[in-house]
C-alpha cells in the first residue's frame, strides 16, 4: 500500500479526484477498509447505533469514541483516520471542546469531525483549529441534533434553510475546515454548495455532485437490521452470511462432526506417554457423536 493519505492530499483532490469514505469502528472494520484502499476512514459517532444498539447517537460518550478510535487507527496503515466527535464533546465550553478534541489526536486519529455550522459552532471549531487539529465540518442532517430537528429528515428543503446551509458551508470553509460532509439534503442543494466552497464536500445522502460519497460500514456491508436510510447502497448481505456460517458451525458442534478427531484435534505423542499420564490398563474412550 502506499502511503498515508494526509489533510492537504484530501484538500488538494477538489475538482480532481473522488473521495472514497466510510466508517469504521475496530481493528478489523479499519483494516478491510483500509485495504480496499478507502481514502478516508471515519470513526464515526454512528457506532452509538450500529455497533452498540442505541436507538439514535446521544449516548455515545468520548471515551467510547476514544476506545474504538484508537482500535480503527491500528488497523489503518493508508487511510485518513477521522475521529467524531461527539455529543456534549463540544457543547459545554471551548476550553472543554478543544481538549476532548486532542484527546482523538492523542488516540491516533488525524483530523476530528464536528457537527453543525452556526456561529457559536463556528467558534468552537476555530478554536480546534487552532489548537493544529484538522476539522471535518459536517452539515445538513446533524444526527446528534436529532431532538432539534424532529427526526432524521431531508434538510434545506426551503429557501431559507437552503441559504442557512449554503451560508454554514461557506463559514466552515472559511475558518479553514479541510472538508465538508453534507448528509440528507437535496441533490441541487449539495452542487450549490459544492460549486460555492474551496474545499471538498462528502455526501450521505447529499446527490451525485458532492465530491466524496462516505457511507456506514454496517449498512454497505449489510450487518445493521436497523433502518436503511434510502440513500444507502447495500453491496453485501454480511449478516445472513454469518448468521449461516455460525447455524452450521452448531449444527456441526450437536452433531459431533466439529472438530475432526484427525484434522482439528491434538494428540499425545506416544503410548508411552498416554500410560504415563493415566497408568496402566486404562482405556480412553472417545465421545460417541450423537
Ligand atoms: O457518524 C457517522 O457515521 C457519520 C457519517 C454518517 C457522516 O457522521
Amino acid at each position: 500500500m502506499d502511503k498515508r493519505i494526509t489533510v492537504p492530499a484530501v484538500r488538494a483532490m477538489k475538482g480532481v479526484k473522488r473521495i472514497g469514505m466510510i466508517t469504521a469502528y475496530d481493528y478489523p472494520s479499519a483494516k478491510v477498509a483500509d485495504a480496499a484502499g478507502s481514502d478516508i476512514i471515519l470513526v464515526g459517532d454512528s457506532l452509538g447505533m450500529v455497533v452498540l444498539g442505541y436507538p439514535d447517537t446521544l449516548s455515545v460518550t468520548v471515551d467510547d469514541m476514544l476506545h474504538h478510535t484508537r482500535a480503527a487507527v491500528r488497523g489503518a496503515s493508508h487511510a485518513l483516520v477521522v475521529g467524531d466527535m461527539p455529543y456534549l464533546s463540544y457543547h459545554v465550553s471551548i476550553e472543554e471542546s478543544v481538549r476532548n478534541a486532542g484527546r482523538f489526536i492523542q488516540a491516533g486519529a488525524h483530523a476530528v469531525k464536528v457537527e453543525g455550522g452556526k456561529p457559536s459552532r463556528i467558534r468552537v471549531i476555530e478554536a480546534i483549529l487552532d489548537a493544529e487539529i484538522p476539522v471535518m465540518g459536517h452539515i445538513g442532517l446533524t444526527p446528534q441534533s436529532v431532538n432539534t430537528l424532529g427526526g432524521f429528515k431531508l434538510q434545506g428543503k426551503n429557501l431559507d434553510d437552503a441559504h442557512r446551509l449554503v451560508d454554514e458551508a461557506q463559514a466552515l470553509d472559511q475558518i479553514g475546515c479541510f472538508a465538508i460532509v453534507l448528509e440528507c439534503v437535496p441533490s441541487e442543494l449539495a452542487a450549490m454548495i459544492t460549486e460555492r466552497v474551496s474545499v471538498p464536500t462528502i455526501g450521505i445522502g447529499a446527490g451525485p455532485a458532492c465530491e466524496g460519497q462516505v457511507l456506514v460500514f454496517h449498512d454497505l456491508l449489510g450487518i445493521y437490521d436497523g433502518h436503511t436510510p434510502k440513500f444507502v447502497r447495500r453491496y453485501a448481505n454480511i449478516a445472513d452470511d454469518m448468521r449461516a456460517a455460525i447455524e452450521h458451525y452448531l449444527a456441526d458442534v450437536r452433531d459431533g462432526s466439529f472438530p475432526d478427531d484427525a484434522k482439528e484435534s491434538f494428540h499425545a505423542a506416544s503410548a508411552d506417554e498416554l500410560r504415563a499420564l493415566y497408568g496402566e490398563g486404562v482405556v480412553i474412550e472417545m465421545p460417541k457423536a450423537k
